[in-house]
């Protein structure tokens, strides 16, 4: 299929829990494909299935190397940061949210089979922020607020 449509904000795809994957087949390795082709166009760091409007538990990260979750849960949170969060979902936008500075996450890949990540960092954050879309959350539901133009700017420069 190739590129998808990534929804936006008030879509109510992006407001259901998503079901899990039980089929680990062809159109689950398409579903995969085109989130990845689909992030890399969008120069995004994540992006979960229900944001092109299949409400299936996968989400795609590819920040220090790509990973596909399927089902993925996390097992285990520890410590906290507090820092910049957008979604390809709510564009133009940067919010300060709070997340744990450490996750392990289990998941199954493609073909099924069951494997543990750990996060921390921005990673950790991605891991929250991606398995939040599966449960139909969005980052400014739990933010502490929208960061101000200025506070962006000075962001970009680091
Ligand atoms: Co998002």
């Amino acid at each position: 299929m190739g590129l998808r449509t990534i929804l936006k904000g008030g879509d109510p795809a992006l407001r259901k829990p998503s079901r899990d994957v039980t089929n680990f087949d062809k159109r689950l390795h398409i579903l995969l494909d085109d989130l990845a082709e689909t992030l890399e166009h969008a120069k995004g760091a994540g992006l979960a299935a229900p944001q092109v409007g299949v409400l299936r538990r996968v989400c795609f990260i590819n920040i220090e190397e790509p990973i596909e979750l399927c089902n993925p849960r996390i097992v285990s949170r520890e410590g906290e940061q507090e820092g910049a969060e957008g979604c390809l979902s709510v564009p133009g936008k940067t919010g300060i949210v709070k997340r744990p500075d450490k996750v392990v996450v289990e998941a199954q890949d493609r073909y099924g089979k069951r494997f543990t990540v750990e996060g921390e960092g921005f990673l950790a954050r991605a891991f929250c922020h991606e398995i939040d879309h599966l449960d139909g959350v969005l980052y400014t539901d739990i933010m502490e607020r929208f960061m101000t133009m200025e506070e962006i700017a000075e962001l970009d420069k680091t």
